[in-house]
């Protein structure tokens, strides 16, 4: 049988995100629809989650569906020593479809060899975010019309940011030019450098952000200096300011710029910042439930077509 669980966005072609984004977009016209009735989707968050636990719950009950599931791995049984795999077996027996979110980078691959049943990858590690992805393309085809040909700049976190990852792998289908601006600690991986070297995707490093770094972004991803990912808390407390973007330092950014971000923020954005045109981070996060919607209809089989109806 056919695994069309959502591991990564790297699997889908450019036809399959374009296809998702129109999807997106008819759920954006009207998001409750009654065409889950009678599937239950199991969230299984082994990390916090606020956005992508509640708009993947908020998207199954405009959809019509149930949802079981924790937020909490402590009050599972995992907490007694139980497997991961045996932990997804069980929840198979239940559930038509499970949304994982787990610590560990790959855990969401092995959920999906070993469940029966699809497995969308919420965030594994400091690896992959794709239905996170889904939702910044849509965010970015929104407010710039387009995919292609643009100057992404991503901000901060680069080491950890699964977000970041996944989007950098994402956009090699439409000719992007990344900036990645990080202190030393927090480059953006060798491993996500080549990937661009190999798909002929162009990229600047830059360890200054100032107004002169981010003159020609159209897009301005601003991650967190993630503190849970840290084995050294004093390296963290060292770095964990070291980019805050004020409103002061958007005067003479393109019209177009708009400002990302996957949220949580901590510092990273001054406040003054969230009254400003550009900044696009509480819309995003809107664009998630849409998003999240296409990308469980795909995965459960339903098609564009039947969404139409
Ligand atoms: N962007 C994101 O993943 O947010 P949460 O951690 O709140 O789900």
């Amino acid at each position: 049988m056919e695994n069309r669980s959502l591991v990564t966005i790297a699997e889908h072609s450019k036809e399959k995100i374009l296809y998702l984004l129109e999807m997106a977009k008819q759920f954006e016209k009207n998001p409750n629809r009654k065409i889950l009735d009678g599937k239950i989707v199991a969230t299984l968050f082994f990390e916090p989650s606020t956005r992508t636990r509640l708009s993947f719950e908020t998207a199954v009950n405009r959809l019509g569906g149930r949802i079981i599931g924790f937020s909490d791995a402590s009050t599972t049984s995992s907490s007694k020593g139980e497997t991961l795999k045996d932990t997804i077996m069980m929840v198979s027996n239940y559930a038509d479809l499970i949304v994982m979110r787990h610590y560990l980078e790959g855990a969401a691959r092995y959920a999906s060899e070993v469940a029966p049943i699809p497995i969308i990858n919420a965030g594994d590690g400091a690896n992959q975010h794709p239905s996170q992805t889904m939702l910044d393309l849509y965010s970015i085809l929104k407010t710039q019309g387009t995919l292609e040909n643009l100057n992404i700049f991503l901000v901060g976190d680069l080491k950890y940011g699964r977000t970041v990852h996944s989007l950098l792998m994402a956009m090699r289908h439409f000719n992007p030019t990344f900036h990645f601006i990080a202190p030393e600690e927090l480059k953006m991986p060798e491993e996500y450098k080549l990937y661009c070297e190999e798909n002929h995707i162009k990229y600047v490093e830059h360890t200054d952000f100032n107004e002169s770094t981010i003159a020609d972004a159209d897009i301005l991803y601003m991650t967190r200096v993630q503190r849970e990912r840290f084995t050294d808390l004093m390296e963290y407390e060292r770095i964990k300011n070291v980019y805050i973007l004020r409103n002061k330092m958007l005067e003479n950014t393109r019209p177009n710029l708009r400002i990302l971000h996957p949220l949580p923020r901590v510092n990273e954005i001054a406040y003054d910042v969230d009254n400003n045109e550009k900044a696009y981070y509480f819309q995003q996060a809107r664009n998630g439930l849409f998003a999240r919607q296409a990308i469980i209809c795909d995965v459960l089989g339903i098609t564009l077509e039947e969404i139409k109806c």
